[in-house]
């Protein structure tokens, strides 16, 4: 675990042996995240719940394709190559910064003492 003054970094053991075009959750730091592992082999991190009413989004619907998840809950969808939500548009997933070394995929965790999961507001 490497630390600096702004994230401390975790390592999530579900994603090691992740396959490329799959997602798992994981609970890092007592924070759920969503652990992408994308076909082009990069990583991605996001809230591991749904902005809408808090449901895993681990459980949602997968297209590794085109890179979308689709929530279980109400099916609104999310694209994860970049966090921002395709339908409703107007809630992304908090994004966490992730690094993979050889397999070991760590996530960064803002120690700012603030909650690192977007939820909608209606307006
Ligand atoms: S909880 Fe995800 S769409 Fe409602």
């Amino acid at each position: 675990m490497t630390e600096d003054s702004e994230v401390r970094w975790h390592e999530v053991p579900e994603a090691k042996d992740l396959w490329q075009g799959d997602i798992t959750d994981a609970e890092v730091d007592g924070e759920q995240v969503l652990i992408v592992h994308h076909l082009d082999g990069s990583f991605a991190a996001f809230q591991g719940v749904c902005p809408h009413q808090e449901v895993l989004l681990a459980d949602g619907t997968w297209n590794e394709d085109a890179g979308t998840l689709r929530c279980s809950g109400h099916e609104w969808e999310f694209d994860l190559t970049t966090g921002v939500g395709i339908n409703p548009t107007g809630c992304p997933l908090y994004r966490y910064l992730v690094e993979e070394d050889e397999g070991i995929v760590r996530v960064g965790i803002p120690q700012d003492g603030k909650s690192h999961y977007n939820r909608y507001q209606e307006a």
